[in-house]
């Protein structure tokens, strides 16, 4: 990680206190005077302010219920940044790992991680996202299977080169028709969910992601947070 992280990350100082402190000379790295903000360090190497070693405070780790009209940024924009919802010393500091749309709600997580944050979303890891979502057109029955498949064959969205991944999509209610269906899928691609369903000619009315990998968001009721349990951070580890 950065210099600079790693002393916000170990002590009350702020990104721009670090660079000063950097800059006036009074930061070492096994015993050698730093100031290069960048600089790579690794919570092995010896990292002291005027002879006090720093220790790295360990990665935290959340799960979020978000609510409609909040955004998966780190400032404010329009609509509060779910890192308000956070209610923990320097929640800005945090990252949020997959985001969702302003009026998608949800499974959200939260870390300072980047690696951990890197094998929720590559799409290399393959990591599933669990949709539920409400269409304006429902699915008439005779056309699910074929729905289905197509879905598993990856789907070509609008202005990319590659189709998508494929997709697994469950049709939930048990009616002649269908408007309320699951979609898991393993990328996050731009407004991936609804515009893979654009792509067949339908339109997403309501989207909520209860599942990522095989963390779920039970009964967190909307709105809330909470650690993740040692188990649960090990599942994307
Ligand atoms: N796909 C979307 O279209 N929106 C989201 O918020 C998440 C996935």
């Amino acid at each position: 990680m950065r210099l600079d992280k790693f002393i916000c990350k170990s002590s009350e100082l702020t990104r721009s206190e670090a660079k000063k402190l950097l800059k006036s000379g009074e930061v070492r790295v096994n015993g050698e005077v730093a100031k290069n903000p960048a600089m790579q360090v690794h919570e092995n190497n010896d990292i002291d302010i005027d002879g006090q070693i720093l220790t790295a405070r360990r990665s935290r780790y959340f799960m979020l219920h978000k609510v409609a009209d909040s955004i998966c940024s780190n400032v404010d924009e329009g609509y509060p940044s779910v890192l308000n919802f956070i209610d923990v010393d320097k929640a800005f500091d945090l990252h949020i790992a997959g985001r969702l749309d302003a009026d998608t709600t949800g499974l959200v997580l939260i870390t300072d991680d980047g690696r951990w944050s890197h094998n929720v979303i590559s799409p290399k890891k393959e990591c599933q996202k669990v949709y539920r979502v409400w269409l304006r057109n429902p699915i008439p029955v005779e056309k699910s299977i074929a729905l289905i498949d197509k879905f598993s064959q990856g789907i070509q969205l609008q202005g990319e080169s590659s189709l998508t991944k494929p997709a697994i999509l469950t049709l939930v209610t048990d009616t002649e028709v269908d408007n309320e269906v699951l979609l898991t899928i393993t990328e996050g691609r731009y407004h991936q969910v609804k515009r893979m369903f654009a792509a067949v000619g339908n339109r997403v009315i309501g989207l909520h992601r209860e599942q990522i990998g095989a963390l779920k968001l039970a009964d967190l009721a909307s709105g809330e947070w909470r650690a993740l349990t040692e188990q649960e951070i090990n599942l994307f580890s």
